[in-house]
């Protein structure tokens, strides 16, 4: 057993050399505004109902960037994700005098602010959509992708949306079909046209004028598809990592729908935009990039590191609750991403289900400590400090598309869109009592949510905060080298984080069953934290004990 002689990448600096960047010392957590806090009394979270909680956020929590989900003009087809007008608030929300003390308020308490950038599609209700499907000569109608039917009287091709059913709806006015990736409520923008490239540049702009620290880019990698349209060869079936069964969508092979090469140009040039309002501090570009093969990946960050400065990783999504394959991902994630370039990781989010339903409460506490303790980014979501679990959607309470549109009820997304659980109160403080909230309340939500949480030493809100507490407080936390732990056993996972002097050993036990490590790493360690919130003082590492499910944060002595 000893610490293994491949070195993560050295220290990550900005790229010409100095201070390490923002993001790389602080934790960005996932607001979904429609289920945060609704201060208005309407049943849907708000933005001033996010004013209302960023004490919370900031002070009792330790969180230190936001990134808020769609709050734009929308129909809410997809729940903002169909945007009908990128420059403004949805009233449900607020309003941009609203938007403005929000990010006055939370740069007050030193947190950024990230807001969504819808890219792909926007709503079939934004005007320029209206005016595209208006006429065939309409000067916007080469601002989507409208094709005729093949002379076989086919669809155009055989691409498949991912809510279901073919990529292409046909349109009775000009009697063509439109291209969306998504639902038919949200047609594909022609990225290839320089006039929507140009818009949607503006688009950037009048945010960051607003004082945004950067965008959160929805489905980036799919913006630019093949400019011939060709079908998708059918997917060899084995061998692709899924993370959800898709059905049709996952027989085929997405090589021309989607990520074209030319989409590398587009994000080279964004980041020369972000740059641009970059004198002050430093804005960020994150792309929801959903490709599990790390190599295609991780091109995303640019071949001058000129592109996104964190494209999501999902990875952690896709592997199995298993030490060995976590160790093996983080190890070929370290190894792939280029040199200088910042990992991040993401264990859920508002379309996955929770990770405490996915492995378990207890696990889920394990899974906060990989998060918060590996080398990179990582993107808390909303609840799941608590331990939120997927809440069950009565048939008739369902309001996910996806679901619906597919009659597959698991793929719908309202399980882990539930509102955040606030206090004992009626609707869990989310909204008013004697409101409907928009989705239903977590049963069981007295135990659960915050106020009780912070009554109990041992919560899971309780590990968290101590988590985040010693990362904003240690370079080597936040900032570190990931060294790998030898441990002889398919059972745990263990690493050091290292910045100077200062390390950490993080040792987490995968099992029901406790294992005991011989760690040769220096005589003691001082308990940070137990996951089970129960344990502190020096411990001994020649014999180190890891009860079921237990993952432990140790500070090392210096020899
Ligand atoms: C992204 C969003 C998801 C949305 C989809 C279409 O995956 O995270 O919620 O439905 O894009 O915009």
């Amino acid at each position: 057993m000893c610490v293994r002689s491949r070195v993560s990448k050295g220290e990550v600096v900005s790229r010409d050399g100095e201070q390490p960047l923002w993001w790389q010392s602080r934790v960005v957590y996932q607001i979904y505004p429609r289920s945060f806090r609704d201060s208005d009394g309407n049943g849907t979270g708000d933005l001033d109902g996010v004013i209302e909680k960023l004490d919370y956020l900031s002070d009792t929590l330790g969180v230190d960037a936001l990134w808020l989900s769609p709050f734009f003009p929308s129909p809410m087809a997809d729940f903002g994700y169909d945007v009908s007008d990128y420059c403004d608030v949805d009233p449900l929300f607020g309003d941009l005098a609203t938007f403005d003390r929000l990010v006055a308020e939370a740069h007050a308490r030193e947190m950024r602010v990230i807001i969504d950038y819808v890219p792909n599609h926007t709503s079939d209700q934004h005007p320029w959509f209206i005016e595209s499907r208006s006429s065939r000569d309409n000067p916007k109608r080469d601002w989507y992708v409208w094709r005729d039917a093949q002379p076989d009287g086919s669809l155009p091709n055989n691409w498949q949306a991912s809510f279901g059913g073919p990529s292409w709806t046909f349109d009775e006015v000009t009697g063509q079909y439109y291209l969306h990736s998504f639902l038919p409520q949200q047609p594909d923008l022609d990225w290839r046209n320089p006039k929507v490239k140009h818009a949607m540049f503006d688009v950037v702009r009048f945010w960051l004028e607003r004082g945004v620290d950067g965008f959160r880019i929805d489905v980036a990698h799919r913006i630019m598809k093949d400019p011939e349209l060709r079908d998708n060869p059918p997917a060899p079936g084995a061998g692709l990592v899924r993370h959800k069964d898709q059905g049709d969508y996952d027989a085929q092979l997405h090589i021309h729908d989607m990520g074209h090469e030319d989409v590398h140009e587009v994000y080279r040039d964004m980041r020369t935009l972000l740059d641009e309002y970059s004198d002050e501090q430093p804005r960020i570009a994150i792309g929801e990039i959903h490709i599990f093969e790390l190599e295609v990946w991780s091109n995303y960050y640019g071949g001058e590191l000129d592109e996104l400065h964190l494209p999501f990783n999902f990875g952690l999504l896709a592997v199995p609750w298993d030490a060995a394959a976590v160790r093996e991902f983080v190890t070929e994630l370290e190894g792939t991403i280029p040199d200088g370039a910042w990992p991040n990781y993401v264990v859920g989010n508002h379309d996955e289900p929770r990770i405490a339903s996915r492995v378990g409460p207890e696990r889920a506490r394990i899974a906060m400590m990989l998060l918060l303790t590996l080398r990179g980014t990582p993107t808390l979501y909303q609840g799941d400090e608590l331990g939120m679990q997927d809440v069950p959607i009565p048939p008739d309470k369902v309001q996910d598309p996806w679901g619906i549109r597919v009659g597959d009820l698991s793929l719908g997304r309202d399980p882990q869109r539930a509102p955040m659980l606030w206090d004992t109160g009626p609707n869990a403080g989310f909204t008013g009592p004697g409101v409907e909230p928009w989705l239903p309340i977590a049963p069981g939500h007295e135990g659960l949510n915050v106020a009780s949480q912070l009554d109990d030493p041992r919560s899971m809100l309780a590990l968290t905060r101590r988590l985040l507490a010693e990362r904003s407080a240690s370079p080597a936390l936040s900032l570190g080298d990931y060294l790998p732990v030898d441990v002889d056993s398919d059972a745990c996972m263990a690493w050091i984080r290292q910045r100077g002097d200062e390390r950490y050993l993080v040792a987490l036990n995968f099992t029901d069953q406790s294992q005991t490590l011989s760690l040769p790493l220096g005589n003691r360690g001082e308990m940070i934290a137990s996951t089970h919130m129960d344990r502190e003082g020096s411990e001994a590492l020649a014999s180190f004990c890891l009860r079921g499910n237990e993952g432990c944060l140790l500070k090392l002595t210096p020899a």
